[in-house]
């Protein structure tokens, strides 16, 4: 088969190490618990683990704000507890993924700490200090216009440097100066460390931002929100330093590496990830089939829009097709639940399998989140103080602004990325069976209904069903290795792909709506000629070419 390769065979599960499974009975997740839960995490016949960071940290972003690379967090575990971990996941063929986050440090980082003793300190050029200008009115002013993404302007004033440092993000995650070679050498070693130690390689945060624009000028018009972007997303040197670090390091080990890439471009990705000497990242996440209810970030909602979400699918997977490879997902650490956000709750399985299905059998490694699999829904807490996420909190400073008290809160409970941080739901015990302390964060109270051992029970279940897909993709070289093909891509309530290999078919036919509607099949095909190998229903007729559906129904036929 043609540009053959293990990580285009895999499928990832994607850990957030605080929530996923407390082994020592403190209330926080940790290693002791994934060592655990390794046999199910196998169980779902995935191929490798994504680690959120668990480094040692601050938490202000929740580990994404680091003290240090070189660590594990001790509410985590310690290394020794990683190493093993390690040993154990490749005894069961899992690779192990890290996250590395170098666009920015914790401002509790030694790094930081040194650097702000100013232009005498070795770690000064680490970061972006500029000491800004005092206006005639003797207010002083930041180095520039932009906007963090997490809190207020980019820009921090520091008293005892009397400089503002740039942060990105949120105040307690400055920004690294990647121009800097030394701090370009630090990443290096990171990576070796890590991959000495058997990592198999590395999800790459915020990647793509790594750059800022020489003089980090000022950007005009000043938009309303992430004003400065174009200064510091995608720029040539960020593919520079990225050719680097594959030179150096990633090129003398056989590891994987996937870029987070926000508000990106098939056309942009292709730069980093198309196959051939010039390529950077095995993979690229993108984020524009996430945006089918909501504008450029999940704050800013709007009604689902499935023609929207199929338009963002078929463009990654036409524009890649033969020349890259793609990352599937629908939910991480980041995003709302995608059942409450592109399915329907009140058909909770139904749409929980068509989902499922929908991105699984598309070309692509795919990464399903912890509670994905068990279809966890989404965190609607009273209040919004309740609240834990730094972006949560920002989302909701901003939207009190123009909207009333009740209208926030149901933003923040559609859009939370808390609702993707709740403890995992494995059992109706006490704590849903994540702790027997009580847990450092809320659990969502239908843990009682929604849980892992509920469903094992149950071979209809959604879990069940994704264990099923999982099998059939990497089986298939049809699914890993097929082309795509869109049907219909203005229908507002199907949507239809196809799959082709060698001559064989596979036809995948999702209705997004709870209402009867009649699918006919497109005139080439004849679905009597087909097997049917997945449905989320029972008796499934076909009558004249097609059929009406049930809610959020589901049909995959095979055509060998
Ligand atoms: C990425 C992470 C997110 C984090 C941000 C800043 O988008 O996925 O969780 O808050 O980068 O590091
Ligand atoms: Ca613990």
């Amino acid at each position: 088969m043609e540009g053959r390769q293990w990580y285009k065979e895999m499928a990832v599960y994607h850990i957030w190490p605080r929530s996923f499974c407390d082994g020592n009975g403190d209330g926080i997740g940790d290693l002791w618990g994934v060592l655990q839960k390794l046999d199910y995490i196998k169980s779902l016949h995935v191929d490798a683990i994504w680690f959120s960071p668990l480094y040692p940290s601050p938490n202000a972003d929740f580990g994404y704000d680091i003290s240090d690379y070189m660590d594990i967090h001790p509410d985590y575990g310690t290394l020794e507890v990683f190493q093993q971990l390690l040993e154990e996941a490749h005894k069961r063929g899992l690779r192990v993924f890290m996250d590395l986050v170098v666009n920015h440090s914790s401002d509790e980082h030694p790094w930081f700490q040194e650097s702000r003793k100013g232009p005498e300190s070795p770690y000064y050029d680490y970061y972006y200090w500029r000491p800004g200008h005092v206006g005639l009115t003797g207010r002083r002013h930041p180095p520039n216009n932009w906007t963090s993404l997490f809190e207020g302007g980019a820009w921090e004033y520091d008293e005892q440097r009397d400089e503002y440092y740039l942060h990105l993000f949120a105040r307690k995650q400055p920004d690294l100066n990647m121009d800097n070679p030394k701090v370009r050498e630090e990443v290096k070693r990171i990576m070796r460390f890590w991959l000495d130690m058997g990592v198999d390689g590395f999800r790459e945060d915020v990647i793509t931002f790594i750059s800022k624009a020489p003089g980090l000028p000022n950007a005009y018009p000043k938009l309303p929100a992430a004003n400065g972007l174009r200064h510091y997303s995608n720029r040539p040197a960020a593919y520079e330093y990225l050719k680097e670090f594959k030179r150096d390091v990633l090129d003398h080990y056989d590891c994987f590496t996937v870029g987070e890439s926000p508000m990106t471009t098939p056309e942009i990705a292709l730069r980093y990830v198309t196959e051939g000497p010039d390529q950077v990242l095995d993979e690229m996440i993108a984020f524009s089939h996430m945006e089918a209810d909501c504008f450029l970030t999940d704050m800013v909602q709007r009604p689902f829009s499935l023609v929207k979400m199929k338009k963002a699918f078929s463009d990654w997977q036409n524009k890649l097709q033969g020349k890259a490879w793609n990352a599937l997902y629908l939910e991480n650490h980041d995003h709302a639940r995608i059942i409450s956000r592109y399915g329907s709750e009140e058909h909770h399985t139904e749409s929980g399998k068509m989902l499922a299905a929908m991105y699984l059998l598309q070309r692509g490694t795919p990464f399903v989140y912890q509670g994905q699999e068990i279809g966890m829904l989404n965190l609607r807490l009273p209040s919004v103080d309740l609240y834990e996420d730094v972006m949560t909190k920002n989302g909701a400073r901003i939207a009190s602004r123009i909207l009333p008290k009740s209208r926030v809160l149901k933003l923040i409970q559609q859009t939370s990325r808390d609702s993707a941080r709740t403890p995992m739901q494995w059992t109706d015990g006490e704590n849903a069976g994540f702790s027997t302390a009580k847990p450092w964060f809320f659990v969502n109270e239908n843990y009682r209904q929604i849980n892992v051992q509920a469903q094992e029970a149950d071979p209809d279940s959604l879990l069940n069903f994704y264990r099923k897909l999982l099998k059939f993709r990497k089986e298939q070289p049809l699914v890993l290795y097929g082309t795509y093909r869109e049907y219909r891509p203005k229908d507002k309530h199907f949507y239809t792909y196809e799959r082709s290999y060698e001559g064989k078919k596979l036809l995948v036919i999702c209705s997004f709506s709870a209402e009867a509607l009649r699918w006919d099949a497109p005139e080439e095909i004849d679905l009597n000629q087909g097997t049917l190998v997945f449905s989320n229903y029972d008796m499934n007729f076909v009558i004249a070419n097609g059929f009406t559906t049930r809610p959020y129904e589901l049909r995959v036929y095979l055509f060998a």
